[in-house]
C-alpha cells in the first residue's frame, strides 16, 4: 500500500465531467474562454453559499491577495501586518505594491497569527491586518475583527485554505473587509488548475476588485482604464468544473473532518511524547491539511516513508528569515513561535478518498513510532 501526501487521483471521479466541459466550452459559439457566463454563475453560487455581497473570481489565491491589497489603495509608506509563518503571498502581495510587510508571530500550537503580537505592532502607518487560516485551524477572527474596528484598520482575511469552514455562525472569508479563497488543486475546493475568489460586503471595494482584476476596466467600456489593474481573470472551463464540483464539496469537507477527528483521538495519547495534534473540534476548523508538531520530525518522517506513507513539511523557513524578505526583518527581531513551528510541523495525508483502513494504517504507524 502506498499513500502519497499529494494524491495523484484527486480528480479521477470527475474526469469524464471535466472532458465533457472542455468540449462544451470549446465548441460554444461565443468562444469566450475567460470571464463569461460560467464564471458569473460560479460567483453567484459562492455568493449564495457564503452570503457575501460580492464574490469576484480571479486567477489564484495569490491573485486574490494582490487584488485585496490594491483595492485598499495600499502603497509606499504603508504597513500591513502579516504572519511570520505562512505562505509567501501574504508578504509578497504587500511588498509588490511598495508597502512594508510587518511580520508578527504566530501561536505555537495553532500556528495562526497571534492577535496580541499583531496589536503590539500597529503603528500610524498600519493600513491593513492580514490573518491567514493555516492547515486545519482558522485564525482568531473575533479578535482580529475587534482589533481592526478599534484601530480603524481593515482586515484582509486570507481564507485560501479555509473555504467551507465556519467559526461561530460566520463562514471563513466573511470576517474581514475582504476575504480570499484559493482553488489551487490540493485545496479543499481545489480545481484542475489555478483560481480563487475575493469576497467582500463593501460595494466600493467589490467594484474596485472587479475592475482591478481586468486591467482597471469597468466591464462596460473596453480599453477605458479607471485604475491601474492586473490580469487576474478566471477561466470558463474551470468555472464550469467548479460548478460541477460544488454540490459534493460539503461531503468531501465532512470526510476530511472525520479523518481529522479520528487522528486527533488516536494521537491524544502521544501528547507527553513530544507530539502535538491540532486542537479537536469542528468550530473554526478547516481540515485542508492535518499537521502534527513533533520534536523528532525527521525520524518520524523517515519511519513513515519506510511504511509508504507520504508526509509534508510546510514553510520550513519563516517568512522574515527568507532572503526575499530580509529587508523587512530588522536586526535583532525574533519570531520564536514561527521558528518553532517551522522546525516541528509535519503533515500527514488527509485527502477525502482515504479509506477508513488507510486512516487506521497511518494512525497506527504514527503511534508505533512513539510506542
Ligand atoms: C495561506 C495561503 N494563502 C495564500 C495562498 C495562495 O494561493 P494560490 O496558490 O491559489 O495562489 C496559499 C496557497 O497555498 C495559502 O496556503
Amino acid at each position: 500500500m502506498t499513500l502519497p501526501f499529494f494524491p495523484p487521483d484527486l480528480f479521477e471521479a470527475d474526469r469524464d465531467a471535466l472532458l465533457k466541459i472542455v468540449h462544451e466550452v470549446a465548441v460554444t459559439p461565443d468562444q469566450k474562454f475567460i470571464l463569461g457566463t460560467r464564471t458569473a454563475e460560479l460567483e453567484e453560487a459562492l455568493r449564495a453559499e457564503t452570503g457575501a455581497a460580492h464574490v469576484i473570481a480571479c486567477s489564484s489565491g495569490t491573485g486574490g491577495l494582490n487584488l485585496a491589497v490594491a483595492a485598499l489603495g495600499i502603497g509606499p509608506g504603508d504597513e500591513v501586518i502579516v504572519p511570520a509563518f505562512c505562505c509567501q503571498p501574504v508578504a509578497s502581495s504587500v511588498a509588490n505594491v511598495g508597502a512594508t510587510p510587518v511580520f508578527a508571530d504566530v501561536d505555537p500550537w495553532t500556528m495562526v497569527l497571534d492577535p496580541a503580537d499583531t496589536e503590539r505592532r500597529i503603528t500610524p502607518r498600519t493600513k491593513a491586518i492580514m490573518p491567514a487560516h493555516v492547515f486545519s485551524i482558522m485564525a482568531d477572527m473575533p479578535a482580529f475583527r475587534r482589533i481592526g474596528r478599534e484601530h480603524g484598520i481593515p482586515v484582509i482575511e486570507d481564507a485560501a485554505v479555509a473555504q467551507g469552514a465556519v467559526l461561530g455562525d460566520t463562514p471563513a472569508g466573511r470576517w474581514g473587509e475582504l476575504g480570499v479563497f484559493s482553488f489551487f488543486q490540493v485545496k479543499a475546493f481545489g480545481t484542475a488548475g489555478e483560481g480563487g475568489v475575493v469576497l467582500t460586503d463593501d460595494d466600493e471595494l467589490g467594484r474596485r476588485v472587479r475592475m482591478l482584476r481586468n486591467h482597471g476596466q469597468d466591464g462596460v467600456h473596453r480599453f477605458r482604464h479607471h485604475l491601474i489593474g492586473q490580469n487576474s481573470r478566471f477561466d470558463e472551463i474551470l468555472a464550469a468544473f467548479q460548478l460541477h464540483r460544488l454540490p459534493t464539496f460539503a461531503e468531501r469537507l465532512e470526510r476530511r473532518a472525520r479523518i481529522a477527528d479520528r487522528y486527533t483521538e488516536r494521537f491524544a495519547a502521544l501528547a507527553d511524547r513530544g507530539v502535538l495534534a491540532p486542537p479537536a473540534g469542528r468550530d473554526g476548523r478547516c481540515y485542508y491539511v492535518y499537521s502534527l508538531l513533533v520534536d523528532r520530525r525527521s525520524d518520524l518522517r523517515a519511519w513513515l516513508t519506510e511504511r509508504n506513507i507520504g508526509s509534508h513539511i510546510y514553510y520550513p523557513v519563516p517568512l522574515p528569515r527568507q532572503p526575499a524578505f530580509a529587508e523587512w526583518a530588522p536586526a535583532g527581531a525574533d519570531w520564536p513561535h514561527a521558528q518553532q513551528v517551522s522546525d516541528r510541523n509535519l503533515a500527514i495525508p488527509i485527502w477525502p478518498h482515504l479509506t477508513d483502513a488507510d486512516v487506521e494504517y497511518i494512525a497506527d504507524s504514527v503511534c508505533e513510532f512513539f510506542a
